[in-house]
């Protein structure tokens, strides 16, 4: 070896590093509107799975998230009959398989083992497909697994809440909690392609229909003032739940996320941003004070009156603009006090003020913040003065309980 080395000197040609030169890979995933995906006459499904190659016969495996399954009794029946009738494109490898609902997916290794294990047991291989039917927690937990086996297997996201086919179920990320952190574990990792079926929505509890629409106030303000009027004159339509309204929201809301991860020039989130994650700090952090008492969009509605406010104060938004978030998010719905913004250690300091930094430290790098300039346009800031948020707390407290 030394040889090599020393003969490559004694040309001149001994470099410091070798290097791969610069590649890109190119990804591309639909994201489709259907109702009753299930429906024998429903091609979309068949469609997705025949995308690249038409000609194949394709395998998968299905999970469900329990409380979808529940709620929808015939599902698992109505899936097996599908690859039934479509026995020519696809396969069905094994029953469709429950998972655990809501954020305890994410909260199990033995969980995540069993499911990487499964994969392996049925012999899913890179172009066989991992299709997630659920709500953002299931989600995330079977994108990973997917991403996780032979280092990423072929995976279809059937997001079933308002929040996952606005925005979690769209996007790139996947991930589980660990050693107690939120999404330790997880990748970047497109999906194959995501269907949005409607039908889910009709049997979500009311308080996550509602919290999943705080993601949709939350893009308009940073993106799109047209969406915000148009959500200001539809928010009672979507506090009841109207079909219409509900899925125009969330094409748009999903439309916009989309953009971002297509256009925003940083899908994998490699800088210290994270561009639309407006409200986001105090949410993340009241999640965790909360235990998960609190659903991610409630506490992003908290988020997003709180930095509302904020950026009024510190002379970004125009005033009474603030009034306007919070008038939204309580027609709509939304609590927007819970007793966990007041916790305090054993200075009296606020808890949630940790949140900042440790928004800081999910990316590493500078502190960024997305605050507004405006309704409908969103700009960073790098520095937050703890002062000035409290007395935005001060101030969302007695906007909701008047004292
Ligand atoms: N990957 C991403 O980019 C991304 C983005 C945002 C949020 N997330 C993650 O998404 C998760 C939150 O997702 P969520 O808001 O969808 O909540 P969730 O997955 O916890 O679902 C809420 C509840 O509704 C149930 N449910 C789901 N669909 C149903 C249906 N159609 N009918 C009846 N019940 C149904 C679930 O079992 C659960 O009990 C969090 O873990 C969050 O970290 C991920
Ligand atoms: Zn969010």
């Amino acid at each position: 070896m030394s040889a090599v080395i020393s003969s490559l000197s004694q040309r001149g040609d001994e470099r410091p590093a070798l290097h791969v030169q610069s590649f890109s890979v190119h990804f591309e995933y639909p994201v489709y509107f259907t109702e009753r995906l299930f429906a024998h006459d429903n091609p979309v499904f068949k469609d997705v799975l025949q995308r690249r190659e038409a000609a194949r016969r394709h395998r998968f495996v299905v999970f469900i998230d329990e409380n979808v399954a529940d709620a929808h009794p015939s599902l698992t029946h109505d899936i097996a009959e599908y690859a039934r009738r479509h026995a020519q494109a696809m396969e069905l490898v094994a029953p469709p398989e429950r998972v655990p609902g809501g954020e305890q997916a994410k909260n199990d290794p033995a969980l995540l083992t069993r499911l990487q294990q499964r994969l392996a047991d049925l012999r899913i291989d890179r172009h066989a497909f991992v299709v997630g039917i659920g709500g953002g927690a299931v989600l995330d937990l079977i994108g990973y697994v997917a991403a996780s086996t032979h280092r990423g297997v072929r995976h279809v996201r059937v997001p079933t809440t308002v929040l996952a086919q606005n925005d979690a179920g769209v996007g790139v990320k996947n991930g589980v909690n660990a050693f107690g952190m939120k999404n330790l574990l997880g990748s970047f990792a497109p999906p194959f392609a995501v269907l949005n079926d409607s039908a889910f929505l009709r049997t979500l509890q009311r308080r996550d229909r509602i919290a999943g629409t705080a993601e949709a106030v939350k893009v308009a303000l940073i993106r799109d003032r047209a969406f915000f009027d148009w959500l200001e004159g539809n928010a009672s339509a979507l506090r009841d739940g109207e079909p219409a309204a509900m899925q125009r929201a969330i094409r748009r809301c999903a439309e916009l996320h989309m953009r971002q991860i297509e256009q925003g020039g940083d899908p994998f989130e490699t800088g210290s941003a994270r561009p639309l994650d407006y409200g986001h700090w105090a949410a993340h952090k009241l999640e965790a004070l909360t235990s998960h008492e609190l659903r991610h969009g409630e506490a992003v509605a908290i988020g997003l009156a709180l930095d509302a406010r904020y950026s009024v104060q510190v002379g970004m938004l125009p005033d009474g603009g603030e009034e306007r978030v919070h008038s939204l998010l309580k027609r709509i719905g939304f609590d927007l006090w819970h007793p966990a913004l007041d916790m305090r250690d054993a200075e009296g300091r606020r808890l949630l003020l940790d949140g900042i930094e440790e928004f800081r430290e999910h990316l590493g790098g500078e502190l960024t913040i997305t605050l507004l300039r405006d309704l409908g346009i969103g700009e960073e800031v790098h520095r937050i003065d703890t002062a000035e948020m409290l007395r935005a707390l001060d101030w969302l407290r007695r906007r909701e309980h008047g004292d």
